[in-house]
C-alpha cells in the first residue's frame, strides 16, 4: 500500500481562506477587526522566524497583528505590566507570548496572567481545565490542525484507537484530550513507554509528538493507519548540509499506512492557521458573534 499524503500546506490555505471570509464578513456588518497581539521576549533565532511568518498570515487574513519584541534581559513585572496592557486592550483579541522564554522567567506564570478568553494557544490553565472537562475552551492550535485534517479525512473518529507518541502540555496532553472528545479510545505513549512498537501497531490513528527523528519506523505501523507527524527535526545529510524530518520514518511508513502528513508541509503550517483561526474565535465571542463553524471544536 502506498498512503494518501494529507497535504497540510494545502489544508492550511483553505482554513486561512475561512478566516479571511469571516474576518471580511465582521468587519462589514460590525466594523470589527479582529487583532493578534504576538509577544517575543530575546532573539532565539528560530522564534523570530515564526514570529515573522504569524504576523505576516496574520495581516494577509484582514486582521491586524501587534508585535511586541522585547529585549532577553526584561524582567517579570516588565512582561506581566505588558500583558495586563493587552488584556485590557479591546483591539487585542489574541495574546501569544511565544515559547520558549529566556529562562529567568516563570513560564507559567506569565501564559496563566492572560486573560483566557484571549489566549488563543489555549495554554492557560483555565483553557487546560475546561478543554479535560469537554467544554468550550480555546484550543491549542497544533492538536486542533491535526483534529481538523483527522476529522477530514476520516469524517467521523467514534471508536477509532488512536496512539499519541509524547506527553507535552503544548500538544500530546491535548491532542490525548481532543480525541477523546471525539470518542476514539486514546493511549498516551512516552519516552518511558515499555514495547512503544507493540502499541503503536494497535493504532487506527498514531500521532508522535516526541521530538526524536525519524523514531517511528514502518513496521511499527498497523497496514492502512493514518499517521500524522508533528515532529520538526534539523538532521545532517550524508553528503553535507541539513534537512527537515519528522518523528516519524516517512519512507517506511507511507508504504503500510493509509494517510500521512510529510514533514515539512504536514501539521506545521496548520498551526499558524489555526491560530488565526483562534483569534477569529476570541473576537466573535468577545462581541457575541456567531462563532465560525468548522474552525473551532
Ligand atoms: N513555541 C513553539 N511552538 C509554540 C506555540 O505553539 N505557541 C507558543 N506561544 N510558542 C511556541
Amino acid at each position: 500500500m502506498t498512503a494518501t499524503v494529507i497535504d497540510g500546506k494545502a489544508f492550511a490555505a483553505k482554513v486561512r481562506g475561512q478566516v479571511a471570509t469571516h474576518v471580511a464578513r465582521i468587519k462589514a456588518d460590525h466594523g470589527i477587526t479582529p487583532g493578534l497581539a504576538v509577544v517575543l521576549v530575546g532573539e532565539d533565532p528560530a522564534s523570530q522566524v515564526y514570529v515573522r511568518s504569524k504576523g505576516k498570515l496574520t495581516v494577509e487574513v484582514g486582521m491586524n497583528s501587534y508585535e511586541h519584541k522585547l529585549d532577553a534581559e526584561t524582567s517579570q513585572a516588565d512582561l506581566l505590566a505588558l500583558i495586563a496592557q493587552l488584556n485590557a486592550d479591546p483591539d487585542v483579541h489574541g495574546i501569544l507570548v511565544q515559547l520558549p522564554l529566556p529562562k529567568h522567567l516563570n513560564e507559567d506564570l506569565v501564559i496563566n496572567a492572560i486573560d483566557p478568553a484571549k489566549d488563543v494557544d489555549g495554554f492557560h490553565i483555565s483553557n487546560v481545565g475546561l478543554l479535560g472537562t469537554g467544554q468550550k475552551s480555546m484550543v491549542p492550535c497544533t492538536p486542533l490542525g491535526c483534529l481538523m485534517m483527522l476529522r477530514t479525512h476520516h469524517g467521523s473518529l467514534s471508536g477509532m484507537e488512536a496512539v499519541v507518541i509524547g506527553r507535552s502540555n503544548i500538544v500530546g496532553k491535548p491532542m490525548a484530550q481532543l480525541l477523546l472528545g471525539d470518542s476514539c479510545t486514546v493511549t498516551v505513549a512516552h519516552s518511558r513507554t515499555r514495547d512503544l512498537a507493540d502499541i503503536v501497531r494497535r493504532a487506527d490513528i498514531v500521532v508522535a509528538a516526541v521530538g526524536r527523528p525519524q523514531m517511528v519506523s514502518g513496521d511499527w505501523i498497523k497496514p492502512g493507519a493514518t499517521v500524522i507527524d508533528v515532529g520538526i527535526n534539523r538532521i545532517d545529510k550524508p553528503d553535507g548540509g541539513t534537512r527537515l524530518v519528522g518523528d516519524v520514518d516517512y519512507d517506511s511508513c507511507a508504504q503500510v499506512a493509509g494517510a500521512i502528513t510529510p514533514v515539512p508541509g504536514g501539521v506545521g503550517p496548520m498551526t499558524i492557521a489555526c491560530l488565526l483561526a483562534n483569534t477569529l474565535t476570541a473576537c466573535c465571542r468577545s462581541a457575541g458573534l456567531d462563532e465560525p463553524q468548522g474552525l473551532t471544536v
